[in-house]
């Protein structure tokens, strides 16, 4: 099942061509987007999405989103969404710059879509991952705005070309390191290293996306009593965590059993533990 409204409000079939060929973000990936989890009609994490989609927009210098519109957008695909048969969906919404050489007007459409069966399996079963380079320091998302780091631009063609790359190695992710040995994110997701009864994920100064997902899993776990620390995580800290999970809405909080081909200390108890606490946000 899919179900498409576009920014104005028409509810438009997603079988059918709707973007212009010119559409610069189609053309440059010149645009931003967000993901967003609604389960049994109920969005996850919503106000933190449109945050990051605004904080975005900002940072591609896109027409502020009009926030109103867009809650407006997201109320009709739920609306449209047959939960008695699909209790999830992967809610994404997409803002380019729009025509190319036309007036600035920005395109916008929320689409929801099926959550693949791979990634239920990955969040029940977990991941192995492999840690890729990207050739960056922790300090260029500061000194280069302009490079976009941290901003969710539609710009991921080096995220996804990092999964095949996982591939194939023979793992299902990536983590990315910065060239000054720190762990930065996944592709599409956020590290989440637990050590004791301490969680901590890095921060996103150093150029890599606040994650909702994330965000919602430190609430529930700081208010049982575990500590929770946005810093910086070098890579040699890794295999010493008692668990490392990826995070992300649609694959929620998964376990990576498998690192650099190395299986890592079975983390099985302390995912059943986090994801308990996630889903108790919600
Ligand atoms: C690069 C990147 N980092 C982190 C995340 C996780 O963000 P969230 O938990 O808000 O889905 C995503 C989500 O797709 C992402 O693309």
């Amino acid at each position: 099942m899919r179900v498409l409204v576009t920014l104005d409000g028409n509810v438009a079939d997603p079988d059918q061509p709707q973007i212009r060929v010119d559409d610069l973000g189609l053309m440059r990936g010149d645009g931003i987007f967000e993901t967003v989890l609604v389960v049994e009609g109920k969005p996850r994490e919503l106000d933190l999405h449109l945050n990051r989609l605004a904080r975005s927009a900002s940072l591609l210098e896109l027409p502020p989103p009009d926030r109103a519109v867009w809650e407006a957008r997201v109320r009709q695909v739920i609306d449209g969404w047959s939960w008695a048969d699909s209790p999830e969906m992967a809610l994404k919404l997409v803002y380019t710059r729009g025509i190319d050489g036309g007036d600035g007007t920005p395109t916008g459409f929320a689409l929801g879509l099926e959550i693949a069966q791979k990634v239920r399996d990955q969040r029940r079963d977990g991941v192995a991952a492999v840690i890729l380079e990207r050739g960056f320091d922790s300090g260029l998302a500061e000194r280069a705005p302009w490079l976009l780091l941290g901003a969710k631009s539609l710009s991921y063609a080096v995220n996804m070309a990092a999964g095949r790359e996982a591939a194939r190695r023979g793992a299902d992710e990536v983590i990315f390191s910065a060239a000054d040995g720190v762990v930065l994110e996944g592709p599409t997701s956020n590290l989440i290293l637990a050590k004791g009864r301490t969680l901590r994920t890095p921060p996103p100064n150093i150029g890599i996306l606040p994650g909702t997902t994330q965000a919602g899993l430190f609430r529930a776990a700081e208010r049982a009593g575990w500590s929770v620390k946005i810093e910086s995580i070098g890579l040699d800290e890794l295999t010493d965590a008692d668990g490392l999970f990826l995070a992300s809405s649609v694959r929620k909080v998964t376990r990576v059993h498998t690192l650099d081909g190395t299986r890592l200390p079975d983390s099985t108890a302390l995912h059943a533990e986090l994801t308990a606490l996630y889903e108790s946000e919600y």
